[in-house]
């Protein structure tokens, strides 16, 4: 017996020295010390020894059984740690390795106009103000100086939400929301969308953005208006631009001009872009119409004032050549990654 307890011994821990995992061992472990183990097994035939041979085997079985569970508790502790490194190493971030590139956005061209906009606008000393985009028929129209019925209605063909309310057809009802709540001098801006019924096509779209402006103040007049525009255009379409007004009508305002500048494509040679005219139109304009001003507590006795509205999609079409409205609302990446800056 003592002989099948050293080879016993030997064997675990020759077999200890191959263990690389936890599932092993426990196998090794339920094989010799387990209930029904080999070490068992072999105590059961203790009755067949003399007496004096039976404590000097029971002494050598209790070493034989602490070695083993001694030596198998070292090895568990190996083990860990060779998995735990192994996991370590597996889970290394190689920090030499190329990483992987994330494409990068960019400002689409409409909001690009904007911001180059709202710079020009800012360093003039203009703020830049926010209306909502479902309006009541009041500020869109009636505050304008169009009255319930008038035919200017006719000018824009606007999506009525019932009979209070429609989406703003024009943003110049930020005038009218600004002047209720700021004494002059008042210097604004307000860009937004607005909302037409128009047939969709190159020239055209239900929804499509502007931007309004209001300056109020004492004394001022349509030169103050015209040199606001000029430096306006000459920031961006190039210092070389030439700026031109034609009346107009807008009933809001009074005299009204439409405001074209010198084809920035041709130098006014006339081409496409102009049709040929060596003049694009791009906004509309006009002195404050004293009744839009009484009609916010501001005195028109004491107090002038001009407004403009831009079209942000034509401007942004016009300087960069780009021959379709459309093109700005598909988001086509092919379009709009000639943009990005
Ligand atoms: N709201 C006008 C439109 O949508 C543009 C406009 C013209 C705005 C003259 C103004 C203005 O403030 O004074 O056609």
């Amino acid at each position: 017996m003592k002989a099948a307890l050293e080879a016993m011994r030997e064997s675990v821990r020759q077999q200890l020295d191959s263990v690389s995992d936890l599932k092993n061992l426990e196998a090794l472990r339920v094989k010799y010390l387990g209930k029904k183990g080999e070490l068992t097994g072999i105590l059961k035939q203790m009755g067949k020894l003399s007496p004096e041979e039976r404590p000097l085997i029971g002494q050598l079985a209790n070493e034989v059984r602490s070695q083993l569970d001694a030596w198998m508790g070292e090895t568990e502790q190996k083990v860990k740690e060779q998995l735990q490194a192994a996991r370590l190493q597996a889970e290394t971030v190689d920090i030499s390795m190329p990483g992987k590139k994330k494409p990068t956005g960019g400002l689409h061209p409409l909001n690009q106009t904007l911001e180059d906009f709202i710079d020009i606008f800012q360093s003039m000393g203009f703020d830049v103000v926010d209306g909502p985009e479902v309006e009541t028929d009041y500020y869109n129209f009636q505050a304008l100086n169009v009255p319930q019925d008038h035919p200017a209605r006719d000018m824009q063909d606007t999506f009525f939400l019932n009979e209070n309310l429609l989406l703003r057809s024009q943003t110049s009802a930020a005038q009218i929301r600004v002047m209720e709540h700021r004494k002059p001098p008042i210097r604004i801006i307000c860009p937004g969308r607005v909302f037409r019924a128009d047939e969709v096509d190159a020239t055209h779209s239900p929804v499509f953005h502007q931007v309004e402006g209001l300056v109020v103040d004492k004394g001022i007049s349509i030169c103050d208006l015209k040199g606001v525009l000029e430096q306006f255009a000459r920031e961006i379409y190039g210092p070389e631009t030439k700026v031109r007004f034609r009346p107009s009508f807008f009933p809001f305002t009074e005299p009204s001009v439409e405001v074209d500048v010198s084809c920035p494509e041709c130098g006014q040679k006339g081409c496409r872009v102009c049709k040929g005219t060596g003049w694009i139109e791009i906004l509309g304009a006009g002195m404050v119409h004293p009744n839009v001003l009484s009609g916010c507590g501001i005195d028109p006795e004491v107090y002038s004032g001009f407004a403009f509205g831009i079209g942000l999609d034509r401007l942004t079409t016009t300087r960069h050549k780009i021959s379709d409205i459309r093109l700005l609302f598909e988001n086509d990446l092919r379009f709009l990654k000639q943009f990005q800056k």
